[in-house]
């Protein structure tokens, strides 16, 4: 049983394979956390709750001094009742009484789970198991529900909460986080994904935590390129491969908030879910209001422990059951070889040539409704001049030479240049200003309209009648400002905006049923769980040059699983336009979801026969990046090398990869201790044939040298097949 409750302790249990998180009612019904960490059996820890009253400290009773909310760990944190930390729900209902104090009324345990109110949400499976809590304040008319899912074998918790106005007053919420945890102690170390447009999530911030409030949010109306939801905790002598790590990440793509307080005890408080900048929420009588998912997970492999799990809950419980662990479509994509200068000749063209290197999907990008960003977002109507027989006849064809064909939208947007915002212009951009701040020539589209949801979702029925449609890549390409939704308050605008993005996925996942959806957003912009739900894969940034590459591939990784992680082999024209050998390139671009980005009509038979060998070979190691187990051996922060391995579930096979990024002399001339293999099991090197033992492989290692013979390269893919 994943979830246990004692009831003499009135004590919860919630189990994962090798963590258990603990928390009780206490006898004043409030609910309080006790432990969360590596697996533990079910006994009454009660005893580690500090009980301590400090001087100014309110207490529950006026007959004993038993229990403060200032100094327990809380599941829930409210405003204005004694907790003296950063709260993680303040509402005020309209009344006199503003305290928020919620006591716990009942609770239910269940096989299976609830869906979260109109947003993505970790996937229900045949183990996962729920407990709903019941809470009321005493002294005005809400309820909240907490929710927390176990998935055991992944070691994860899901974790929600809603609250329901019963009263006939309104309900005026300012801050309802995901989840509140609190840790006693502080001696944690912070590890965030950072970065910016072209660098998204390459530097892994780590950050000891002090005294006072740390923060990792987003207030740009997505969750940005220069910040991630995704974020752990762990113990300030924990690393790449031990010691105890956490880890949070919202399955949400607005703006985001986690932060963490360390209070003036020393001990330690974790609150993540929809950022409260601004924000306010009037929920009318009988409503009820979700918070997005929050999820976590507990190792003590350290930070790769903690990936590991989040990869396996990815790829098991958010990602589409048919797009996980199938093979991914080998695509190339028109935006680098010919930006907006497309015709059906060059694609036609660049299909027949794309077979010759192993390629099987045909992605039209941007430039099939317009010349430039400056135009007809809004009404995407296939530019004739360069498609005189439409997109059906296109797909056709290339359906015909036996190939896939997807195609580019970004049907968030709006250009003011375009008879949707012509016709429009008062209620289809998501900004009333007299002159809206203007952004790569476009506007958002305000979704909490929904008639702006259902014309996009008809143009495009319209638009795509027909045409058979394999891969969509679904594009984002500005942030939102002065965001001022038609019906709706300035309070709600950004959280409405997201419901209403959700809102459109649902809908176009199901007019293109089938059909595999990358997700995008000027590159690695809205890299989220939330997308992920909707897309396996996501275009990790417009930084193609496959040096700047490593870093960025191998800080999403903390977070999100290679699989999801789409790179593509290119020439680097749009950005660095440094060189790099094609062995390089794909010895780089195999690390996730493979695929190409360059005119391959102009390379000699020669290359082409190249690609193909890589395309092939990518299929032979396809299984690795969409279900193995991911060991990060060495972080291209180091600017020297940058190592990794993937590993097969059974462990019968692995791909060892080695960059050397800036080595100066004799670079390969040093061991490197291999992870991840079964200790017992006989490894033969592939590129060698060098027969070694798992456990002579990860602890006396490998000599590079020795490994590559005279070869010498920046960078080299190794396998290793366990021998029966
Ligand atoms: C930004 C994306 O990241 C690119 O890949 C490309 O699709 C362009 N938008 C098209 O405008």
């Amino acid at each position: 049983m994943g979830i246990v409750f004692d009831n003499k302790s009135k004590t919860f249990y919630l189990n994962t394979q090798n963590s258990s998180y603990v928390f009780c009612v206490s006898d004043f019904n409030t609910l309080e956390h006790l432990y969360y960490g590596k697996r533990i059996p079910s006994d009454d820890i009660r005893y580690i709750s500090n009980r301590q009253i400090y001087s100014f400290q309110s207490h529950e009773s006026r007959d004993s001094r038993a229990f403060s909310t200032a100094t327990v760990g809380l599941e829930i944190a409210t405003f204005n009742s004694g907790d003296f930390r950063t709260p993680s729900v303040i509402y005020d209902y309209e009344s006199n009484l503003n305290a928020n104090r919620l006591r716990y009324v009942s609770h239910e345990i269940y096989k299976g789970r609830k869906a979260v109110l109109g947003m993505p949400c970790s996937r229900e499976n045949a183990e996962c198991e729920s407990l709903g809590i019941l809470l009321c304040d005493d002294q005005n008319q809400l309820e909240v529900r907490l929710f927390y899912v176990v998935y055991y074998s992944e070691n994860v918790i899901a974790r929600h909460q809603t609250i329901k106005n019963l009263g006939d007053k309104n309900l005026k919420i300012s801050k309802f986080a995901s989840m509140n945890l609190d840790f006693y102690g502080s001696d944690y170390h912070v590890v965030t994904l950072e970065g910016m447009y072209l660098s998204e999530r390459s530097n892994v911030v780590r950050t000891p935590i002090r005294k006072g409030v740390f923060k990792n949010n987003s207030l740009v109306g997505t969750t940005s390129h220069h910040k991630n939801p995704f974020m752990v905790l762990c113990d300030s002598c924990a690393d790449e491969h031990s010691g105890n790590a956490y880890g949070f990440n919202l399955i949400y793509s607005g703006n985001f908030s986690e932060e963490i307080e360390v209070d003036r005890l020393g001990d330690t408080r974790i609150i993540a879910g929809i950022d409260d900048t601004a924000f306010c929420w009037n929920l009318v009588s009988g409503q009820t209001f979700s918070s997005p998912e929050a999820i976590i997970t507990y190792s003590d492999e350290g930070l790769g422990g903690v990936s590991r799990n989040f990869h396996n809950h990815i790829r098991n419980n958010i990602i589409e059951s048919d797009f996980a662990y199938a093979k991914r479509p080998i695509v190339i994509n028109t935006w680098e070889p010919f930006f907006f200068d497309l015709s059906e000749d060059k694609i036609l063209h660049l299909a027949k040539e794309s077979k010759k290197c192993g390629i099987d999907t045909i992605v039209v990008d941007d430039g099939w409704f317009r010349n430039s960003i400056k135009e007809n977002l809004g009404d995407f109507k296939v530019d004739k001049n360069k498609f005189p027989l439409g997109l059906k006849s296109l797909a056709d064809k290339i359906h015909a030479q036996g190939l896939n064909f997807g195609i580019w939208i970004e049907p968030e947007m709006v250009s003011p240049n375009s008879d949707y915002y012509r016709e429009n212009a008062n209620t289809c951009a998501l900004s009333n200003a007299n002159e809206p701040l203007i952004s790569r020539n476009q506007y958002v589209l305000d979704l909490t309209n929904d008639e702006n949801i259902d014309y996009i979702v008809n143009r495009l029925k319209q638009e795509f009648d027909g045409v058979e449609l394999d891969y969509l890549k679904w594009d984002y390409n500005r942030y939102i400002t002065e965001a001022s939704g038609l019906n709706c308050s300035a309070g709600e605008v950004y959280h409405r905006q997201v419901l209403g993005s959700y809102k459109l996925f649902f809908a176009l996942k199901d007019l293109f049923k089938g059909a595999l959806f990358e997700n995008c957003a000027g590159g690695g912009g809205r890299f989220d769980l939330g997308m992920l739900y909707f897309s396996p894969q996501v275009w990790a940034s417009d930084n193609t040059d496959p040096y700047e590459r490593l870093y960025i591939q191998y800080g999403t990784s903390y977070a999100y699983p290679p699989s999801a992680i789409s790179c593509h082999f290119t020439e680097g024209k749009c950005t660095s336009g440094r060189p790099s050998s094609f062995e390089f390139r794909y010895n780089v671009a195999s690390f996730g979801a493979y695929g190409y980005e360059l005119n391959v009509c102009e390379l000699s038979d020669n290359e082409k026969a190249i690609l193909s060998e890589y395309s092939s070979k990518y299929r032979e190691d396809e299984q690795l990046v969409l279900s193995g187990d991911l060991y990060r051996l060495i972080s291209p922060e180091s600017n020297t090398f940058c190592a990794y391995m993937m590993v097969s579930k059974d462990k019968n096979r692995a791909k060892f990869n080695f960059f050397s990024i800036n080595a100066r002399g004799l670079t390969e001339t040093f061991t490197l201790k291999l992870m991840g293999l079964d200790p017992k099991k006989l490894y033969k090197n592939q590129n060698t044939g060098l027969i070694l033992s798992g456990e002579t492989l990860m602890n006396v290692g490998i000599r590079l040298n020795d490994l590559f013979g005279k070869k010498r390269s920046d960078g080299y893919t190794v396998n290793f097949v366990a021998l029966d």
